[in-house]
């Protein structure tokens, strides 16, 4: 049985002042039937653990290095994000892999760094708007999972996030996301045996409190990764309740 996951992830957004919303979702969810995790910028990830701690909340980074220490000015290891008390780290997500020309084997080796020092990866798998309308979707889909999962399935969550749906306000259709959620359940059962069917597979894609009961609906939707809706508790708090009520 899959733990459904409710997870946040802030981008470049959010201040201290900001982490009074964490202890509005904490009171609003003390003990949700499903996983609740918010990803801060990486300045805030001390004290949102600290404002976590002891709580149903955990919190998490949005990117790693995949070397554990070393000359990389600016990066930041697995090591230091678990001493910060990150418990969880997105890799691979979409604008990382735009913005920083992230391959495959980037985030590869991103996800291997993260599950060999105690973290759960977030592999963030999509197909940009082009790739869609060309009919390219699954094999888009295919040919990142097979160059950006680890090659360890026990500390794994996938996301599927069609990129022209990140921030747009444009959904994917429900019947869109099933057909690629099986697919990736597929790959992952293919590829990992049984222990693929314990992978969750999140939607990420402007979801919001008012679509987000129904993709929590469609088979194979383990939970949500959560851009915009995830920086206010009044927004994000009803996709918990969506999730934890699924
Ligand atoms: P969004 O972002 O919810 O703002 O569309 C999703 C994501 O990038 O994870």
């Amino acid at each position: 049985m899959r733990r459904k996951l409710a997870a946040g992830n802030w981008k470049m957004n959010g201040l201290g002042a900001d982490l009074a919303e964490l202890t509005a979702l904490i009171a609003a969810h003390p003990g949700p039937a499903c996983d609740m995790l918010i990803c801060p910028p990486a300045p805030l990830i001390h004290r949102a653990a600290a404002v976590a701690d002891g709580s149903a909340l955990m919190i998490g980074a949005q990117d790693c290095h995949p070397a554990p220490h070393g000359a990389h000015t600016g990066d930041i290891s697995v090591a230091m994000l678990a001493d910060a008390g990150a418990t969880h780290v997105i890799v691979g997500h979409s604008e990382r892999r735009a913005d920083h020309a992230e391959s495959d084997a980037t985030v590869r080796a991103k996800a291997e760094a993260a599950i060999a020092g105690g973290l759960l990866a977030i592999v963030c798998v999509g197909e940009s708007l082009a790739e869609r309308e060309a009919g390219r979707t699954l094999d888009v889909i295919t040919a990142q999972l097979a160059g950006s999962l680890p090659a360890d399935a026990t500390a794994l969550v996938v996301a599927y996030e069609p990129v022209w749906a990140i921030g747009t306000g444009k959904v994917a259709t429900l019947e869109q996301i099933g057909a690629v959620h099986g697919h990736i359940r597929r790959h992952l059962t293919e590829h990992f045996g049984p222990a693929g069917q314990d992978v969750r597979v999140l939607y990420g894609g402007s979801v919001k409190a008012g679509n987000a009961a129904g993709i929590f609906g469609v088979p194979d939707v383990d939970g949500a990764l959560v851009g915009g809706a995830s920086l206010k508790t009044a927004d994000f708090a009803p996709i918990v309740e969506a999730l934890a009520s699924a």
